[in-house]
């Protein structure tokens, strides 16, 4: 049977990092209880002129030829930090982008899960139409607000991978197990810039949502924790990670390839629909232990909460396809004072009677939200 999976996969990031010992400073914390409590460095932060649409774009933009360009018949944007009630953030970048005209453009909603959704859509619409290709986009701006029990878990980017047939990354292996339950651990109604959060009580759900549905996956599968190189898991901050692969009882190995597996995270916090597929690239393009053939457990988590378990298996070649200095492009970001983030971070767009805004901070990044003008957004693309 022809293997369909990911071919591509590409990341973007705001200019911006702010250091949490900074923060813990500013707070009046233990530095330790970030870095070690909750096994972060650094949270990426975005200004006004970056939002969903400019991250994804460019995440998007680093990994698409044209050929790709003339054969995406759809693209599945998960986010839960949309712009637009009506409107996809998805339509936006397909206009951005260049993408053919006759191709469907949607986006997916529920908390951090709903990109893994879109990956098991992708593979589905590629079984049915092998010639077709399709752009998954996992983007979003984590905010928690000033002061909250989240805040050092805060975040911002995008991930975008290209899911083909005979793909050159990841073969998906089409054995996907979910669970929903109804449960308000994280939510953000629509009256809130910020969710409402019940921390504790989330970390809970995270971990028994893993592991009863890994019971369920082994079940259905007859495979066991043994089989996989490595577990990636959505890392809402990397100690969170640790413990849900630690309640599934790990292997040493499988320990090792999680700590290559959070290096990305820990230097730019929760990106909710992305953290997952950002702990993927850390995985593969940091471990020097993994090789063509080896299998890799997913899990997905959403609160509220859907999650869902998944497994793929790494292509030969699949080393050629990465970057190898994503490390020093992290540490050469802008850092920004405490001070700056409290401004840049929580600044919102002022509308006038009319729907429009003054002009936005002059922003060099490759696609930048400008203006908004009788309530229509503004988009500039340096990109061809
Ligand atoms: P908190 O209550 O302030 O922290 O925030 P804590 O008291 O639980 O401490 C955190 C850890 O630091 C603990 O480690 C402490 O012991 C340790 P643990 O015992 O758990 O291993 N610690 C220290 N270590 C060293 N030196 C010290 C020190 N002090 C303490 N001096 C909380 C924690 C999770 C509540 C907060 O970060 C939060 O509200 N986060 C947001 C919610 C969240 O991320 N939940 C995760 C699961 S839900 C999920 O993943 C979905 C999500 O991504 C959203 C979506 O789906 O859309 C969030």
């Amino acid at each position: 049977m022809t293997q369909i999976g990911i071919d591509k996969i590409g990341l973007a990031l705001p200019e911006y990092v702010l250091r949490l010992t900074d923060l813990a400073k500013a707070r009046g914390v233990d530095p330790d209880k970030y870095t070690l409590g909750l096994m972060q460095e650094a949270m990426a932060i975005a200004p006004l002129s970056q939002d969903i649409v400019t991250l994804g774009a460019q995440a998007s933009a680093a990994i698409l030829d044209d050929d790709d360009k003339a054969h995406i018949d759809m693209i599945i944007l998960g986010t839960e930090t949309g712009i637009d009630q009506s409107k996809a953030a998805a339509v936006y970048i397909h206009g951005l982008l260049g993408i053919q005209p006759f191709a469907r453009s949607i986006e997916l909603k529920e908390a951090c899960y709903s990109a893994a959704a879109g990956l098991e859509m992708a593979y589905n619409h590629i079984l049915a139409r092998p010639d077709s290709k399709v752009l998954v986009i996992a983007s979003d701006i984590a905010k928690y607000g000033l002061q909250s029990s989240g805040e050092p878990t805060q975040g911002a980017g995008a991930i975008a991978m290209l899911v083909t047939a005979n793909p050159r990354i990841l073969a998906l292996n089409g054995d996907n197990v979910y669970q929903t339950r109804d449960v308000m651990d994280f939510w953000r109604p629509n009256y809130s810039p910020y969710p409402q959060v019940d921390g504790h009580f989330s970390t809970l759900q995270y971990t028994d949502c893993l592991t009863t549905t890994f019971n369920y996956y082994k079940e259905k599968h007859a495979k066991s924790l043994e089989d996989f190189a490595a577990v990636c898991l959505h890392i809402p901050f990397a100690k969170q990670g640790l413990k849900g692969l630690r309640a599934l009882n790990p292997s040493p190995a499988q320990e090792e390839r999680f700590m290559e597996a959070i290096r990305y995270n820990q230097q730019v916090g929760n990106i909710y629909t992305g953290s997952l597929f950002l702990s993927f690239l850390s995985l593969i393009e940091q471990s020097k232990a993994l090789k063509a053939g080896d299998q890799i457990l997913f899990y997905s988590y959403g609160s509220g909460a859907v999650c869902e378990l998944f497994s793929g298996t790494l292509v030969q070649g699949y080393e050629n396809l990465l970057q190898s200095n994503r490390l020093e492009k992290l540490a050469n970001r802008t850092p920004i004072s405490v001070a700056d983030y409290e401004k840049v971070f929580f600044e919102t767009i002022v509308i006038d009677e009319e729907g429009n805004s003054s002009p936005l901070p002059n922003d060099p990044s490759p696609f930048a939200l400008i203006a908004i003008d009788h309530h229509k957004r503004i988009y500039r693309s340096m990109i061809d």
